[in-house]
């Protein structure tokens, strides 16, 4: 396989960017195509921790990775990143990093309608990362954003930007009685980023396209999760782009021939961050144990992430909406020591088994899930490298995932570490 999507298939924060790290080592290209630093991807190489949210993850194995049209790019947090990332010792030059002339720029007065649009919901609040994400695809989608390739002429963007800035103004004083912002201030801190990223901005579609064409292989790193998806997520509580692997092709601008495969994510059990519908989370000390031993604090906000049981029905869903082509199950190490492990195989909802995940929400309220009870496992296995390496109960785990799915299972994590993954299949060559 030449190019390869990795997606979330639960509410994000699977492990994708440890499985991208991984990857990376046989791709040229690492690209992201949606969302933007809404996403936490945590990568551990050699001990040392990386946390990225705008960068893909690609940059530690040195490969060359873009940001496609489809990201919301947040120009004071990627700069703070390259940043970061060269003051560790990461090469990010304009030869191994560039953004898209059409991604969208993240504005100062998108964070601020983001946490005052959060405030006026009150227990309505969909618990958003308050980096601006909504409203800045709002923007775009009314046409009225300011993008990259905008920056290019200082004096134009200055005109437009200032133009936002009122309109932006209005929204904030008069539907929600916010603060507003300084004008001049922005078009002064834009005009620096102008400064600093103009070399970076480039045609990625065409990037992509010509390294397809000269055989070389690329990896598009998904953000957030099947289930936050716009469209196919628990809509309201998602996010404002779509995440499922279609979206790689208008995100990045390429045409769908351009994939050969689908890589879903799959954490051993299903957390939650923020608002909104979890029909297998648990609120009791298994709860618990997931949320300590899986270190389940959001890698964006800190936020504690809701656990529960891993739900099949899900995963069966995601595995039609992204066309999965093979699966990487992470955090099984987390799964050791519980005597008992609980899969969601489908809810009863006023005496009929459903096993499609419901598009509304009131149905998904009162659906139970059914589940099915397997044994667990006492043997620590972080350090196993095969199948054979691991315990029978877990292997069994394993199946039983790849049954209820109907995808293959073709990588198993066992810790953060890059190294500490068996590989059953090769995804990419
Ligand atoms: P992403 O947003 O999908 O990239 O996932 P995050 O990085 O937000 O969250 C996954 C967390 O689990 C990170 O802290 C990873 O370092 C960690 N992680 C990934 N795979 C494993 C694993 O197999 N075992 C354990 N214990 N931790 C893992
Ligand atoms: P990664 O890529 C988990 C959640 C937020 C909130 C909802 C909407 O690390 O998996 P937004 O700020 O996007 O408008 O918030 O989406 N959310 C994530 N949850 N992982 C993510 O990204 C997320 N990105 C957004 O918590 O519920
Ligand atoms: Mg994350």
């Amino acid at each position: 396989m030449a190019s390869i999507v990795v997606t979330g298939t639960q509410w994000g924060d699977e492990g994708k960017g440890k499985v991208v790290d991984l990857l990376s080592e046989y791709a040229h290209l690492v690209v992201r195509f949606q969302g933007g630093n809404n996403a936490g991807h945590t990568l551990v190489v050699n001990g040392r921790e990386f946390i990225s949210h705008l960068v893909p993850s690609g940059i530690l194995q040195g490969k060359t990775c873009l940001i496609g049209n489809g990201v919301v790019v947040d120009p004071a947090v990627l700069t703070e990143e390259m940043e970061g990332l060269r003051n560790r010792g990461i090469e990010v030059n304009p030869d191994n990093f560039m953004i898209s002339r059409q991604a969208h720029l993240i504005m100062p007065y998108h964070r601020a309608i983001d946490a005052a649009r959060e405030k006026s919901r009150g227990n309505e609040k969909i618990g958003t990362t308050g980096r601006g994400i909504g409203p800045c695809y709002e923007d775009k989608v009314a046409r009225h954003g300011l993008r990259f390739i905008d920056m290019l002429d200082r004096e134009e963007f200055r005109e437009k930007l200032l133009h936002r800035v009122s309109e932006a103004n209005a929204c904030l004083c008069n539907m929600f009685a916010a603060n507003t912002l300084d004008a001049e201030a922005i078009a002064a801190e834009y005009k620096k980023y102008a400064d600093l990223l103009a070399p970076y901005i480039a045609n990625v579609s065409a990037k992509i396209v010509e390294a397809r064409t000269s055989g070389r292989r690329v990896l598009f790193e998904g953000a957030q999760g099947t289930y936050l998806d716009v469209d196919h997520g628990t809509y309201p509580f998602v996010t404002s782009s779509n995440t499922v692997a279609g979206s790689a092709c208008c995100g990045a601008g390429i045409g769908p021939t351009h994939i050969d495969g689908v890589l879903g994510i799959v954490k051993a059990y299903t957390t939650r961050v923020g608002e909104g519908p979890f029909p297998t989370e648990l609120f009791d000390e298994t709860g618990d144990f997931f949320q300590k031993k899986g270190n389940e604090f959001g890698a964006t906000t800190g936020r504690k992430r809701r656990c529960g049981w891993l739900d099949a029905v899900m995963l069966k869903t995601a595995a039609r909406l992204n066309g999965l082509t093979s699966l990487a199950i992470t955090k099984l190490d987390v799964m050791t020591g519980l005597p008992e492990i609980n899969v969601c195989t489908g809810y009863r909802h006023q005496g009929e088994t459903v096993d499609d995940f419901p598009a509304d929400l009131t149905m998904l309220s009162e659906c139970t899930p059914v589940y099915e009870r397997l044994p667990g496992w006492k043997e620590e296995i972080s350090a196993a490298r095969s199948l054979a390496d691991l315990p029978q109960n877990a292997r069994n785990y394993i199946n039983r995932i790849e049954t209820l799915s109907g995808v293959p299972v073709d990588l198993i994590s066992v810790g953060p570490g890059r190294d500490q993954t068996i590989v059953v299949k090769k995804i990419f060559y």
